[in-house]
């Protein structure tokens, strides 16, 4: 053992090797040895290096989180997945089988929870507080002239054999979300669909709708609102019926047989739905601008809803009583599908007397969240539908429920296989939309701060199929992304992107409200994206909206029967959220966002009094930049003391600089997506690491673009409203407005407001540009 050579030669000396020539023989053969092993490492080193993968950033940044799926192949088993399977039939029986009204249901928020959780998502509920009714009793009754009740209608919907579901005793009355109670008798007049212009037309004429109760239909314009204008008016009580002229095509009068025997509107249907005021403020009207927690501070409702009884009905309750007003009053040119009317304004001979009981009381209502964490913890994206529904809700909001399953057991299928998200995804499903959005808002107010911070983008869903009309509001942010995603999307033998864009162009609308992306709009600067499937008035089946007839049984025979729409839906929205969550340079588009708004302003810009063009702005308006405003404008004016004329122009100027920067920007946020997806070698590292650091501060520049048009200036009675480009239409609801804060001050005629608006437009446009330059 002595005699073995040591295996390192390190104390050989070089006389030892000089005086034995036997050792030194062996020195130098180990030292041949080692050389070449040393020799080979390094080559196979260099060698290794040489044709070391090429990668590119986006997959470094996964591989080294462990994830492990290349993006392609995420998309390709999403898509699998639901190509595969479809579940969204069996999700939408579990959600139609009760009635479930904010609050109620709990076995829906354990279902929902047990699929999240069966999918590999995290989950929470979170409870909010709300101030809100539940129906007691209403009646309305026909009186002669000596007050004997001559027609006293029964105000519930048929029980139909038909539809199971109609048949259950514990279906919800009919009632209005955050009505008045009352008890109110007199003369009735009718209001055509209440709107601003029906009750000027009826003043106009000379019909005096002061202290009587209002007939009005529905659509057009938000319910809430056709209350508020009758009250404006004087109106003492408010009834709502659904004319089926407004059907479309699809009528009983056209021929067509009404469900359950064919695809009118049942003659007993009545639309439920809320008169809170939510184009000033939705959610909890008692906690305005804070959440609904448990003991929070609460004020008082009284701003934000009506009160005025008001109650809606069929429109074969109403007929007999509106006949009453056949002949009396002036001929509006209004006209309908009843045929024992004269759409004649009224006010009636005979008297009406309309009772409406409800009870108020605080009451728990159930968000279910759920959550996969993305390799980027500090940016999110959601994507929401509600839970609650004024009945079954097969259509609203249950279509969506069952998409929103579709798609987190599709998202699941890629977890199980080691998808991580770049991005994370919170799946929501709220509670309480249909009384005024309360569960998203409480949960907007609640987490303002941390959702303002992270969130790049929500996704709702509320219906998702009642027809075949492919509808899409957003934020122009994202219009690109939805395009670019719809046309990924196979459907009827092309892509949903040629079906829609044969429908109307692929046109998306812009954001209004009426669905759970308000908060996050409107008080958050978060952009959306809202989608669906909608009845399109012509040859689709009509869409019984807040009725009992919004059943299964309806959707299972007449809107979706084979549920491709929710599958074709399920795709849509899981491969928007995919795109948003994977593409490393966040997918928006300042330079459509831009040109949205100048289009937008150049609809309204004839509706600008000409007579302002040459006035003298007052500049205690210039709330925000005075002086360096004042500066500018002497300059194009050549004036000392500037004209409104001078003022448009800098705003036309600065919105045109606007389109110019984000241009700019788009086409670099474009080539950073491409740099990121090319592969480089590893000695390129450095190269990796800066285009990781703009992207870095890219993201943090788009994700953050919308809520830099945020004011506190918050537009007039709406200070909850604080986005300076996008409302609810202040007379319409639904419908999105933008530069709302100008444009209502050109319909309102009031000059004072426009300059102000224009400077904080101004304003906002300029720090936009710098941010972007
Ligand atoms: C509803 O109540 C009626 C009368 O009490 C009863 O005959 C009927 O079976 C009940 N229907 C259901 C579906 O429970
Ligand atoms: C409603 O008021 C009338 C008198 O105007 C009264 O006779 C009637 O009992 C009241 N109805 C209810 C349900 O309180
Ligand atoms: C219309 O009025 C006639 C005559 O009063 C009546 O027979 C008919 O049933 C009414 N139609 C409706 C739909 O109420
Ligand atoms: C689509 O756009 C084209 C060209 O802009 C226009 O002619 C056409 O009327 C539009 N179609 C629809 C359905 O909007
Ligand atoms: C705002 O509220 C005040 C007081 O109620 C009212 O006079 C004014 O008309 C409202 N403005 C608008 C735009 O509704």
């Amino acid at each position: 053992m002595d005699e073995r050579q040591p295996l390192l030669p390190i104390s050989s000396s070089h006389s030892n090797i000089v005086n034995n020539s036997n050792e030194n023989n062996g020195n130098y053969k180990a030292k041949r040895f080692w050389a070449a092993i040393i020799v080979g490492i390094v080559c196979i080193c260099i060698v290794n290096l040489i044709f070391l993968p090429r990668t590119s950033l986006g997959r470094d940044l996964r591989r080294i989180h462990g994830a492990k799926l290349p993006v392609s192949e995420v998309k390709r088993i999403f898509l699998n997945s639901l190509d595969t399977e479809n579940h969204a039939r069996e999700w939408l029986k579990q959600y139609t089988y009760e009635p479930h009204l904010a609050g109620d249901g709990y076995d829906l928020v354990e279902f929902t929870e047990q699929k999240f959780k069966e999918f590999g998502l995290k989950t929470e509920i979170e409870t909010f507080y709300i101030w809100l009714n539940r129906p007691v009793d209403a009646h309305l009754k026909l009186l002669d002239k000596d007050s004997n009740v001559i027609y006293n209608p029964n105000l519930q919907e048929d029980k139909l054999p038909e539809d199971e579901t109609s048949m259950l005793n514990n279906s919800v009355p009919i009632f209005h979300g955050y009505s008045a109670n009352g008890n109110v008798t007199g003369k009735f007049t009718f209001a055509n669909y209440g709107s601003k212009s029906d009750f000027e037309i009826l003043e106009k004429s000379g019909v005096n709708v002061h202290g009587t109760i209002c007939i009005m239909r529905y659509e057009k314009i938000f319910r809430g609102l056709k209350v508020k204008h009758a009250q404006q008016n004087g109106c003492i009580g408010a009834i709502l019926y659904s004319d089926p002229y407004d059907d479309g095509e699809i009528t009983v009068k056209n021929g067509y047989e009404s469900y359950p025997n064919g695809p009118a509107r049942n003659p007993s249907s009545v639309q439920r739905g809320s008169v809170e005021y939510f184009t000033d403020y939705p959610g909890d009207p008692t906690t305005i601008g804070h959440g609904s927690t448990k003991n929070c501070k609460r004020n008082s409702p009284k701003d934000y809803i009506p009160n005025i009884p008001s109650i809606p009905v069929s429109y074969r309750t109403i007929e007999p009583i509106l006949a009453e007003l056949n002949g009396i009053g002036p001929d509006l040119n209004w006209i309908g599908n009843l045929e024992n009317f004269t759409y004649t304004p009224g006010p009636s001979k005979l008297e009406l007397n309309l009772f409406n009981l409800q009870e108020y009381n605080i009451t728990p209502i159930y968000n279910v969240m759920g959550k996969i964490d993305g390799i980027l913890p500090e940016e999110q994206i959601i994507i929401g539908n509600h839970r609650d529904s004024w009945t079954f809700g097969a259509g609203d909001p249950n279509s969506g429920s069952a998409t929103l399953l579709e798609v987190a057991r599709a998202y699941g299928d890629l977890i199980k296989q080691g998808f991580k998200p770049l991005r994370t995804i919170v799946f929501a499903s709220w509670d309480g939309e249909e009384y005024s959005m309360l569960g998203s808002t409480e949960f907007g107010e609640t987490h303002s701060k941390f959702l303002q911070k992270k969130t790049l983008a929500y996704l709702n869903l509320d219906v998702s199929v009642t027809g075949t009309h492919f509808s899409a509001q957003a934020n122009p942010l994202l219009e690109k992304s939805i395009h670019d995603v719809a046309s990924k999307v196979p459907f009827e033998g092309a892509t949903l992107f040629d079906y829609w864009h044969k429908q109307d162009n692929a046109t998306i609308d812009f954001p209004g409200s009426g669905t759970d992306f308000a908060v996050f709009q409107n008080h958050l600067g978060i952009p959306i994206v809202n989608m669906g499937f909608d009845a399109n008035g012509k040859t689709d089946p009509v869409y019984h909206y807040h009725s009992n007839y919004d059943s299964f049984k309806w959707m299972d025979t007449f809107a979706d029967p084979d549920y491709k729409r929710h599958n074709c839906m399920a795709k849509f929205l899981g491969l928007l959220g995919l795109s948003l969550s994977e593409r490393e340079v966040c997918f928006v588009s300042p330079e459509d966002y831009s040109t949205r708004i100048k289009e937008y302003y150049e609809s309204f810009y004839k509706e600008i009094p000409t007579r302002w063009f040459n006035y003298y702005i007052d500049s205690a308006y210039l709330k925000y930049n005075r002086r360096n405003i004042i500066k500018q404008l002497q300059k194009l004016d050549e004036d000392t003391s500037p004209k409104f004329n001078s003022l448009l122009i800098l705003f036309e100027i600065n919105m045109n600089k606007l389109i110019e920067t984000s241009k700019n920007y788009d086409s670099y946020i474009k080539d950073l997506q491409t740099q990121v997806e090319q592969d480089y070698p590893w000695f390129k590292f450095f190269n990796k690491l800066v285009l990781l650091i703009r992207i870095k501060l890219a993201n943090l520049k788009l994700s953050h673009l919308d809520r830099m048009f945020l004011d506190n200036e918050a537009l007039e009675n709406r200070t909850w409203m604080k986005h300076t480009i996008f409302a609810p239409h202040r007379d319409l609801g639904y419908t999105g407005d933008v530069l709302p804060g100008l444009h209502e001050a050109i319909m309102r005629n009031d000059f004072n407001d426009a300059v102000k608006w224009l400077d904080i437009l101004i304003s906002k446009f300029q720090s936009v540009i710098k941010k972007l330059s």
